[in-house]
């Protein structure tokens, strides 16, 4: 059976579920919400210890501001609703992307990962305002001013996930095969499954499935 460190989930069709449900694309993303925590508490019962999830890519910001501004109060009121009850259950929250939103929200992400710094039963990286393809130039500029030699277990140490396991398994949800600029370092070597499901009626069940069918996968890394 394979072993499963670490899964990174593109959580996808949030708006497309609201449109279809609610007549309203944020409403997809409320809805996206409650799937989060299901899958925060699954992965924990699954005992995975990293779990990355992409809330909002660079290119995100190209969307209407009105749901820009209810996507990060969603964040918001998450974090003050919720980063008691995660420190409670030993979660750890990093943020990976660059944290340039309001003063009020770059304190309380500050605030949130500094308070659960030290928990140790999950990781969630949450990817917000990331993109994979600046964060490998930035990694390289680090590298080239530090005089460091270019090798992988360098760039691993300049990317935000470093001291984190690469995936093993990505999830995208919402019936599209891409990978969106996302962890395309990190995933170099993962098992990739493409669910045809709105985030928001992606259920424990369907992850567990996936996370069987993974276990039983032949990783073969290139040998035969
Ligand atoms: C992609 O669906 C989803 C997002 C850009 C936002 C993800 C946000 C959440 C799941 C809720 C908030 C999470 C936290 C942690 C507070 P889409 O809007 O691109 O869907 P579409 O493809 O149907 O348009």
């Amino acid at each position: 059976m394979n072993p499963l460190n670490h899964v990174a989930i593109i959580m996808d069709g949030n708006g497309r579920w609201g449109l279809k449900n609610k007549s309203s694309r944020n409403q997809g993303h409320k809805a996206g919400l409650n799937t989060v925590e299901k899958i925060i508490k699954e992965t924990i019962n699954q005992k995975i210890k990293y779990l990355t999830l992409y809330a909002f890519s660079t290119e995100n910001w190209k969307r209407p501001k009105k749901e820009i501004n209810y996507l990060f109060n969603l964040l918001e009121n998450f974090l003050l609703n919720r980063i008691e009850d995660l420190n409670k259950q030993n979660i750890k929250l990093n943020v990976i992307g660059a944290k340039n939103f309001s003063k009020k929200l770059n304190k309380l992400l500050n605030l949130s990962e500094k308070k659960t710094l030290k928990n140790t039963t999950l990781q969630i990286n949450l990817a917000l305002n990331y993109g994979s393809k600046f964060e490998i130039i930035n990694a390289l500029k680090k590298m080239n001013k530090n005089n460091d030699k270019i090798n992988e277990m360098n760039l691993s140490k300049y990317l935000q996930t470093k001291n984190t396991p690469d995936p093993e398994i990505l999830i995208r949800t919402g019936n599209t095969k891409r990978l969106s600029n996302f962890l395309l370092w990190q995933l170099a070597y993962a098992e990739i499954f493409f669910e045809k499901k709105l985030w928001p009626d992606f259920e424990e069940k369907d992850y567990i499935k996936i996370i069987k069918k993974f276990k039983r996968i032949k990783r073969n890394f290139g040998n035969i």
